[in-house]
């Protein structure tokens, strides 16, 4: 695997009820994918040291979800992490399928849950948890989609209204980050109401072209909306990973895997 880069994002708040009282950095993985950056990720962990973050976030895929699953070098990095951060995650559909299929994967999602969940990792299945970081008040949201919403043909829809029914809604002025591994659903995470949508996914689209951006995503579909990057909405930010990895289709042009490092001032 190529080595990585660290992109950096800056979030300025403007809200003066809820500012952080000194700016901070916290990082934010996605689609690791079980690759390791040498042995037991000791490059990544030492530039997440390097960071100095408040907090690690984490988008999903770490994994990768199949009959023999691998989970070693994200088990043996989420291990690491928690012993310097609070890590919260949210699942992928790599390991939603294995959550959704026993009958297909057996207790491999079990296992690997309880494991991160033993270090400390705030594993958030649809669920969400509250958080202070110099005096800044967040909740944190994880948000996992059923296998039908990562078909390779068509979208199928999704509309805040199904949201609100599966996690709730941000009903209080805390800075509310939704970890939401899939980013085509942007339009209905700002209007559920995410501050900040933390999503990975297309692998920035594999291939990356001028003007074009990404051009493929892992699940064959042709130019990805929101394969990588910031995008802004009426407010509402979301911050799409090109991820650490890759699985099945090892293809990565213009486009290396990335660290995703983001400023709140
Ligand atoms: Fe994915």
């Amino acid at each position: 695997m190529a080595d990585f880069k660290v992109t950096r994002y800056r979030i300025r708040i403007n809200h003066m009820e809820n500012k952080p009282a000194s700016p901070f950095s916290v990082v934010f993985l996605s689609d690791l994918h079980d690759v390791s950056y040498g042995r037991e990720n000791e490059r990544l962990l030492q530039e997440i040291r390097n960071q100095e973050p408040e907090a690690v976030f984490i988008g999903g895929d770490m994994i990768v979800g199949a009959k023999k699953p691998r989970t070693h070098a994200a088990v043996a990095l989420m291990d690491e992490l928690t012993k310097r951060y609070p890590v919260y995650c949210a699942n992928g559909n790599h390991e939603r399928r294995m959550h959704e299929q026993p009958e297909k994967y057996g207790e491999a999602y079990e296992d690997y849950s309880e494991k991160i969940r033993s270090f400390g990792v705030h594993l958030l299945e649809n669920e969400h948890e509250k958080l202070q970081i110099r005096r800044m008040r967040f909740t944190v949201w994880g948000y996992e989609l059923s296998q039908e919403y990562y078909g390779r043909w068509g979208r199928t829809a999704l509309q805040p209204e199904q949201m609100k029914k599966e996690i709730g809604s941000p009903a209080d002025d805390s800075f509310h980050i939704l970890l939401a591994h899939h980013p085509a659903y942007f339009d209905t995470y700002a209007a559920w109401g995410a501050d900040l949508v933390l999503a990975g996914h297309y692998h920035g689209g594999m291939i990356r072209l001028p003007v074009v951006g990404g051009l493929i995503s892992p699940q064959l579909q042709l130019l990805p909306p929101y394969s990588r990057g910031l995008f802004v909405e009426k407010g509402h930010r979301m911050i799409v990973s090109s991820g650490l990895g890759s699985h099945t289709i090892k293809l990565r042009v213009n486009n290396p895997p990335e660290l995703v490092v983001i400023d709140f001032l």
